[in-house]
């Protein structure tokens, strides 16, 4: 695989930010052929541009359906000669055409130890159901929402005075850590899948 990867964004892009510092810092070998996003005013463009990156939007309502739009987000990745996909906070579904593009290809970052609380509001889900410890997941992306076979988790203990805010200002910390790291691990090739396992080198 060579090292050209995208991220894909919805908002604000501090998971984007953390993967740039990570290949600034020489943490991450990659280089970032593009950044997409499905809205217009996400803050994220802006910080993907002023590091240098070529940053678009695609507007959804151009297109007649998901597909569609869909196979227009494969092809801006293509044109690029993009091999690894980062989800990160793109707030979209991802389907088919795109999926079966790029097969194990498409990473995602999660707020909650999955398979604990999918969807949105994790960290929300994750204090109301009253578990002690959460955390963040990096997880390959299949048709299953959040799903997908995991590579690398953290935990993040729940406090008593947590709001959903505070729990997820906590876990952040850590998805800015274990991203960069589970994109660095899935460029070096050194993994397999077994089942739902990822394995990695030895382990
Ligand atoms: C993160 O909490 C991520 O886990 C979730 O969406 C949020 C995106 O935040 N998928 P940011 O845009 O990376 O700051």
């Amino acid at each position: 695989m060579s090292r050209r990867i995208a991220v894909l964004i919805s908002g604000r892009g501090s998971n984007l930010q953390s993967i740039i510092d990570a290949i600034r810092e020489g943490r991450l070998d990659a280089q970032i052929a593009l950044v997409l996003s499905n809205r217009a005013n996400a803050p994220g463009l802006e910080r993907a541009r002023e590091a240098g990156v070529e940053a678009i939007f695609i507007n959804p309502r151009d297109y007649a359906d998901r597909d569609a739009y869909d196979r227009a987000i494969v092809a801006a990745l293509r044109r690029r000669q993009v091999d690894l996909i980062c989800l990160a906070g793109f707030m979209r579904l991802v389907g088919a055409p795109l999926l079966e593009a790029f097969p194990f290809r498409i990473l995602n970052i999660h707020p909650s130890l999955l398979p604990a609380f999918p969807g949105l509001e994790a960290q929300r889900q994750a204090l109301e159901y009253g578990v002690r410890i959460s955390g963040a997941t990096v997880h390959f992306v299949t048709s299953e929402l959040d799903g997908g076979p995991i590579i690398l988790q953290a935990a993040v203990s729940v406090l008593p005075d947590d709001t959903a805010e505070t729990l997820a200002a906590r876990i952040l910390i850590d998805e800015h850590r274990i991203y960069p790291e589970a994109i660095e691990v899935v460029l070096r090739g050194a993994w397999s899948i077994e089942g739902r396992r990822v394995k990695i080198g030895n382990w």
